[in-house]
């Protein structure tokens, strides 16, 4: 049997960075009160780490009591949630991603500047509201996520106008809205698609056209992992794994090779567990990155 890992499986960038600053303050400072405003990461899994560690993700500002220490979590927050925060809290870290601060100072600078928004995204997403809270009061924001909507957003915006979409909008979709804008409008258009999300696509269909089955890990709850498994079903059987369990209901009778990716809010070590489980029952494993896998993982948590 030969597994094969996906060399970007698991944690991106952002999420890595703030799962692990969360981590790493909680178990400095055992004694103090911290707070993660907004679910951190879509893993029942590492909530329950952090639970441990005395961690509480709170949805609701009102929660924030003097004296709390709060982190922001990779999906950012608006200019006026983020003041409330710095008012109540009495220390605040922020892990909002570098790209999607990044989309807040391009719609803050465009907008003092006197052009109305368009988002591409998902309105009710955690992110696509940090972003429209960046928005210059007075100018018009428009979130649209199809072709016709931003047929209809450009009828109802002046000549000029400026256009981002959220880090992790289906990529195709962007394409086809930012090359109707471009050829229709001189809109400032920025392609702020993150490139984790599309290359964690694009290899895991590399890798499902060169295995028999694919294992996706990760919490069903969220949704790049979802799309992710959406992305490879049609090329090759894929089963979701939650949990090591999951893999008792699969027959591997006729597999020779197994291919293994996971979404950006899987962590190493849930990557690892199922990975040594296969290699311990079929015995051999075919990737070079493994070890590394290994080294990244959460083996302290
Ligand atoms: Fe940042 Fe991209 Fe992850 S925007 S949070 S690195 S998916």
């Amino acid at each position: 049997m030969i597994i094969k890992v996906a060399k970007n499986a698991g944690f991106c960038f952002g999420v890595e960075r703030a799962v692990n600053g969360v981590i790493a303050w909680a178990k400095a400072n055992k004694d103090k009160s911290v707070k993660v405003y907004g679910m951190l990461i879509h893993n029942s899994y590492v909530i329950e780490k952090l639970k441990e560690l005395n961690v509480k993700v709170i949805e609701n500002i009102n929660e924030i009591e003097k004296g709390d220490i709060v982190f922001i979590r990779s999906h950012g927050v608006s200019m006026d949630e983020f003041s409330e925060i710095e008012k109540r809290a009495s220390k605040v870290y922020d892990f909002t991603c570098p790209y999607v601060k990044k989309i807040h100072e391009i719609v803050r600078e465009n907008s003092e500047n006197g052009l109305d928004v368009i988002v591409v995204g998902d309105i009710n997403h955690p992110e696509v509201k940090g972003i429209i809270g960046h928005v210059e009061k007075g100018r018009k924001c428009i979130v649209i996520d199809s072709l016709e909507k931003a047929k209809d957003a450009i009828s109802q915006l002046g000549r000029n106008a400026v256009v981002v979409c959220q880090t992790t909008f289906d990529n195709a979709k962007w394409h086809e809205i930012k090359e109707y804008i471009e050829n229709n409008t001189d809109y400032n258009v920025f392609d702020t698609v993150c490139k984790a999300t599309i290359t964690r696509q694009e290899e895991a269909k590399t890798l499902a056209r060169d295995v028999d089955v694919m294992l996706v890990i990760g919490d069903k709850k969220s949704s790049n992992t979802n799309k992710l498994y959406q992305a490879i079903k049609d090329i090759k059987p894929t089963f979701f794994i939650e949990r090591p369990q999951d893999l008792e209901g699969i027959d591997f009778t006729m597999v020779k090779k197994i291919g293994i990716t996971a979404g950006a809010s899987t962590s190493q070590e849930q990557i690892n567990e199922i990975v040594e489980i296969l290699e311990k029952r079929f015995n051999q494993i075919d990737n070079q990155d493994f070890a590394k896998l290994i080294d990244k993982g959460f083996a302290e948590i």
